[in-house]
């Protein structure tokens, strides 16, 4: 038999009248999907979000040359933001597990692209960014994104903390985050094994957090059931773009209240 897939509620990024000031590129690098928008000062969408397949085994120099051309018909942008699979620093790649570390540690992701694109970039891993775009700013905020990879961030008062790689941590039968909850799993397991799992991490975040909220993003959230935890919420992937503008804004500590950083 069929199992019927659930529509969470999912939050969605409310539509605006684009504002005046800085328009910003924002690139998401998925595994399986590249996708690009041009949001307002305020994190707008100014577009609807364009998307190509991710090449297979997609190279840097691959990856540089079809982000250009995907981004090539949207409005132009004063500066670009770039979610990253993997983990990066200061704009240099260390790892990519779904994209493969070993044609990508080491390459100037940022440099690359300002080249390409001739304006300012910043790149931030993808998770990171998706969770700039969904949280409060209130509290301890955990953001998980289930897609190709599993993504994860941490916030306290609306402020990124260190990056952990949850994907590749031990979660059960040996097996780690990603191993039990990403695409792959979700396929060989079934949703209703995935299901279960997704709860089973959300008591394991829960006691390694004690977060305030836990958003759930990424494109598999929408199999997650209608009825969630009142401390968890399902995130669309667009409020995930809107993300973008966060890298070159920062919040007041314990506020939505915004200011430029430059
Ligand atoms: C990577 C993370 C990334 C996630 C989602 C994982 O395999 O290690 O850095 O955020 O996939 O793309």
């Amino acid at each position: 038999m069929k199992t019927k897939s659930w529509k969470p509620p999912l939050k969605k990024a409310p539509t605006r009248r684009p504002r005046k000031g800085l328009k910003t590129l924002a690139i998401d690098i998925g595994g399986t999907g590249l996708k690009a928008s041009v949001l307002d000062s305020e994190g707008g969408m100014l577009t609807e979000r364009v998307r190509v397949e991710t090449p297979p085994h997609c190279s840097p120099k691959l990856m540089v040359k079809t982000l250009a051309a995907l981004v090539a018909p949207l409005p132009a942008a004063d500066r670009v933001s770039v979610g990253f699979p993997g983990v990066v620093r200061r704009g240099v790649v260390v790892t990519a597990h779904n994209l493969g570390t070993e044609a990508w540690k080491g390459f100037e992701l940022d440099a690359a692209l300002t080249r390409a694109l001739g304006k300012p970039v910043r790149v931030l891993n993808d998770a990171d960014v998706q969770g700039l775009g969904a949280i409060e700013g209130r509290g301890v905020e955990v953001v998980i994104t289930l897609g190709t990879g599993l993504g994860s961030s941490i916030f306290e008062d609306g402020r990124l903390s260190t990056h952990l790689e949850l994907a590749h941590h031990p979660f059960r039968g040996g097996e780690t985050y990603e191993e039990q909850l990403g695409n792959k799993a979700l396929e060989k397991a079934g949703k209703r094994k995935w299901r279960e799992r997704v709860f089973k991490a959300i008591t394991a975040l829960r006691t390694l957090t004690t977060f305030d909220h836990l958003y759930i993003g990424g494109g598999n959230a929408r199999l997650l059931p209608a009825k969630l935890p009142k401390d968890v919420s399902a995130v669309s992937n667009e409020l995930g773009m809107r993300g973008g503008i966060w890298l070159w804004r920062e919040r007041r500590p314990g506020s939505n209240d915004i200011f430029d950083k430059l």
